[in-house]
């Protein structure tokens, strides 16, 4: 990242040019900022802003920016498609539609921006109770970007149950149910979104879910969503104890935390429902064994056999928690130690629309104190969710 001095002598105009000329997004932003420091009213600053917000994936910041850059009547074409595709990610549907309009009264939409604008608009018709008609006016809207309307149904069900559009959701999900009876993925989205009573995520759904989701995974949860859980939780156990003989990661998935807890274990396991999720575990040649089995009937199988148990960003698919802490606690000898993630609510457990749980922190507390106590808990953003941090905490425990 390149150094910014500042002498207290440059001026607005000279933070802009700097800004223009900066190699890295994080140089840009900065002196952008130091820019509007000096002038609050130098749009090109704003412009520039926000161009590099949205290529930092920040679209909430990069909208904002370019919203003022349309309120000082300063837009043209290409900043109303960008406002448009970022009001779309952040799913402010009506808005980008509006934002869509603007650029097209200078030129006709096409490609990428086409298509994101039909499917806001297709969108925001259904948020709006609209949703017949907007599945049979999409054709017309995207002309010949139109892509197959399952992919809009399905797209639609994911980005309106994220941004909390229930009813639309609802809709679609019924839809593509209809369409594929037998989909387990998509039976969990739909009790999730319905908010029906629900006390664990389905096998059938975990499998399904991950298995898909193996090959990509790391990329999306650590360069996209921002995901450090493992790391941290590791280094959360090593300041209540640096070595042990035995550690299970639990719901290890693609063996991200392998790395931070070898160094740490004479033996280390994992276990997984998804054996395509295994297969990635599997390639970085570091876990001592790797077993395809649901975590509480491997833990069952294990009596006294770790001294470790770390479950990270496994407890959300559980809803009640008794029967895993309980598990946990007869396979860890006494003494042993349990580190956990959850995402956070306010009251017992909660299945969000994204299909996982969310635990508030006295009901995690209530079922872990029978087995354990409390060495340390740490508040934590998780990773993202619909574009905004996933609050939540990490505990580690130890085994009375
Ligand atoms: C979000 S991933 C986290 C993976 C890994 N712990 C990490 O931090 O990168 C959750 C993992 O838990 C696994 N999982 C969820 N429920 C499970 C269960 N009941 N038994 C075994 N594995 C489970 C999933 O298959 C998935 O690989």
């Amino acid at each position: 990242m390149a150094e910014l001095p500042d002498n207290g002598a440059a001026d607005a105009q000279t933070w802009l040019s700097r800004a223009a000329a900066a190699g890295d997004v994080a140089t840009a932003e900065r002196a952008y900022l130091q820019a509007l420091a000096h002038d609050a009213n130098l749009i090109d600053a704003r412009f520039g802003l926000g161009v590099t917000y949205f290529r930092s994936a920040r679209y909430g910041d990069a909208a904002r920016e370019l919203q003022t850059v349309v309120s000082a009547g300063a837009a043209d074409a290409a900043i109303g498609l960008l406002l448009g595709k970022s009001l779309y990610l952040v799913g402010q549907f009506s808005e980008s539609v509006e934002a869509f309009g603007l650029a097209s009264r200078s030129m006709p939409l096409q490609g990428d921006s086409l298509r994101c604008y039909a499917r806001a608009r297709t969108y925001a018709m259904m948020i709006a109770g609209k949703t017949g008609d907007a599945l049979a006016d999409y054709p017309a809207h995207a002309g010949v970007e139109a892509e197959p309307i399952d992919v809009v149904i399905r797209d639609g069900f994911g980005l309106l149950s994220a941004y909390g559009h229930r009813a639309a959701a609802i809709y679609l999900g019924e839809l593509l149910i209809a369409a594929k009876p037998g989909d387990a993925v998509q039976r969990h989205l739909n009790d999730a979104v319905a908010g029906r009573a629900v006390d664990h995520v389905p096998p059938a759904y975990v499998a399904a879910h991950f298995d898909a989701f193996a090959e990509g995974f790391d990329d999306k949860l650590v360069n996209v969503l921002g995901y450090r859980v493992p790391e941290r939780m590791a280094a959360l156990v090593q300041r209540h104890c640096a070595s042990f003989d035995h550690a299970l990661d639990l719901g290890c998935g693609t063996g991200l935390a392998g790395a931070h807890l070898r160094p740490l274990a004479g033996k280390l396991s994992g276990v997984d429902l998804s054996a395509r999720m295994l297969e990635q575990a599997e390639r970085r040649r570091i876990y001592d064994t790797l077993t395809h089995a649901e975590a509480l009937a491997h833990l069952g199988a294990y009596p006294v056999e770790f001294d470790l148990v770390f479950a990270a960003d496994t407890l959300i698919y559980f809803g009640k928690l008794d029967a895993i802490m309980s598990a946990v606690a007869q396979a860890l000898s006494s003494g042993g130690i349990f580190a956990a993630s959850v995402e956070s609510t306010s009251n017992g457990f909660a299945l969000l629309p994204s299909g996982r749980f969310a635990h508030a922190d006295d009901y995690v507390a209530r079922c872990a104190y029978p087995h354990f106590e409390l060495l340390e808990r740490e508040a934590v953003d998780i990773r993202l969710e619909a574009n905004a941090p996933a609050k939540g905490a990490l505990y580690v425990w130890q085994r009375r």
